[in-house]
């Protein structure tokens, strides 16, 4: 199967964890597309979603499905996205799509973190993919140098881009992240760090990650 493949298996595989007549969390990414693609079969038993990023959004309401703002919610049962990497723990980098900050507010609405993702994915350590941080534009060369005086890691700008916030892109190269929550709780301490990609105290509570094999389900 081709990644594409395996993307559209996990996004249909997804609808199985959607609690009928709830609002659905819904993350970002070329994975998630094919699980909003999916979610369109379920449109009418399903009370509408909450969305990540202006790109969801879109997709979401070209489909018909109703995206409610996140202050119009106080819980909601599932969050649906998927990852730039999962450890065995279920602790994630996200943020490749620079949604990280939305992201990880409709996360924190969850009851439960349904990670999508295809088995290139899956890593025993996290690290090896550049680790993405939002930042307000003037701390940027400073979060840049407490990250190479921190943890030996090389931060670039994310030439060009804009978060859906107006903020811009650090992404950390060279990182070895044994201790997820410790880096996570650390990172946000620094001023002018509007949120770090890291998913730890947010985690995945399952992930179904599409294999040559099918879909496996990984539990946390
Ligand atoms: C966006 C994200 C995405 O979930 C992550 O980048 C994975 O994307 P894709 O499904 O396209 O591989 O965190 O900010």
């Amino acid at each position: 199967m081709t990644q594409d493949e395996l993307k559209a298996l996990v996004g249909r595989a997804a609808l199985d964890h959607v609690v009928p007549g709830s609002v659905v969390g819904v993350g970002t990414g070329s994975t998630v597309d094919r699980f909003i693609d999916a979610l369109a079969t379920i449109a009418a038993r399903i009370a509408g979603a909450v969305s990540s990023s202006e790109r969801s959004s879109e997709r979401l309401r070209g489909h018909g499905i109703r995206v409610l703002d996140a202050a119009q919610v106080e819980r909601i049962p599932v969050y649906v996205d998927g990852a730039d990497e999962i450890d065995p723990r279920g602790y994630m980098i996200k943020g490749g799509g620079a949604a990280l900050t939305r992201e990880k507010i409709v996360a924190d609405l969850a009851e439960r973190f349904v990670c999508i993702a295809d088995e290139s994915k899956r890593v025993d350590v996290l690290g090896r993919f550049a680790l993405p941080v939002e930042v307000i534009p003037m701390a940027a060369a400073q979060v840049a140098r407490r990250f190479a005086a921190a943890y030996g890691g090389q931060a670039r700008l994310r030439e060009g881009v804009r978060t859906d916030n107006g903020q811009c892109i650090l992404d950390v190269h060279g990182l070895r992240i044994a201790d997820p929550l410790a880096m996570e709780t650390e990172v946000n301490q620094w001023p002018g760090v509007v949120t770090v990609g890291l998913f730890a105290r947010h985690k995945a509570s399952l992930c179904l990650l599409g294999t040559a094999q099918g879909v496996v389900t990984l539990r946390y």
